[in-house]
């Protein structure tokens, strides 16, 4: 099973969220991870599917996984207590694909554990006021794919 961790992020400070929700509304980014996920396993923190607008929650026709170490069940989703039994379920289903979609400590936890094989992420353009950051990564990964788009460029990269 490949790992996918993908994301929006500020070029030129890292942001990725502030106060719970995204900082910048992207339709164009929005419609590229909706093309990019749909059919596809999802695998999100709890304060991530909370943040989701209640139309979206869970992220219609994709498998939603929420990480969670409390009792936070509900219709449409699936709860799991840890990154790794997450995964291990994923794997025991024959997923092929399972993409982290966020947030902040969710990216940390697969990246400081080495469980993601590669990381999307869209560039956006210039610095935000924010509270949640994507970590460092680039020392252990190289872009291998760069598209641009109006006001964000999306890079994926893979492990060194
Ligand atoms: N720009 C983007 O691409 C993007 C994508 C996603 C999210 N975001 C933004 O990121 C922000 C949310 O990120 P966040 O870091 O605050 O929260 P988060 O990563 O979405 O969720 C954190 C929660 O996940 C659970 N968790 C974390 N590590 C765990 C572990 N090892 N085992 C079990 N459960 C674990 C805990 O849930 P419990 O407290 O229930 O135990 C924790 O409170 C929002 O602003 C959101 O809009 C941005």
């Amino acid at each position: 099973m490949k790992t996918v961790l993908i994301a929006a992020m500020a070029s030129k400070n890292r942001v990725i969220g502030n106060s719970g929700a995204l900082p910048w509304h992207l339709p164009e980014d929005l419609a590229n991870f909706k093309s990019l996920t749909t059919g596809k396993t999802v695998l999100m923190g709890r304060k991530t599917f909370e943040s989701l607008p209640e139309k979206f929650r869970p992220l219609p026709n994709r498998r939603n996984v929420v990480i969670s170490r409390s009792d936070f069940s509900g219709p449409g989703f699936e709860t799991f207590a840890s990154p790794e039994s997450a995964l291990s379920e994923l794997k025991k289903d024959g997923v092929a694909e399972a993409y982290v979609i966020g947030g902040s400590q969710i990216y940390a936890e697969f990246l400081n554990r080495g469980l993601a094989d590669e990381i999307w992420v869209s560039l956006v353009n210039g610095e935000y006021l924010g509270d949640a950051f994507f970590p460092v990564f680039e020392k252990e990964y190289e872009a291998y794919s760069r598209t641009p788009f109006q006001a964000f460029e999306f890079v994926r990269y893979r492990k060194k």
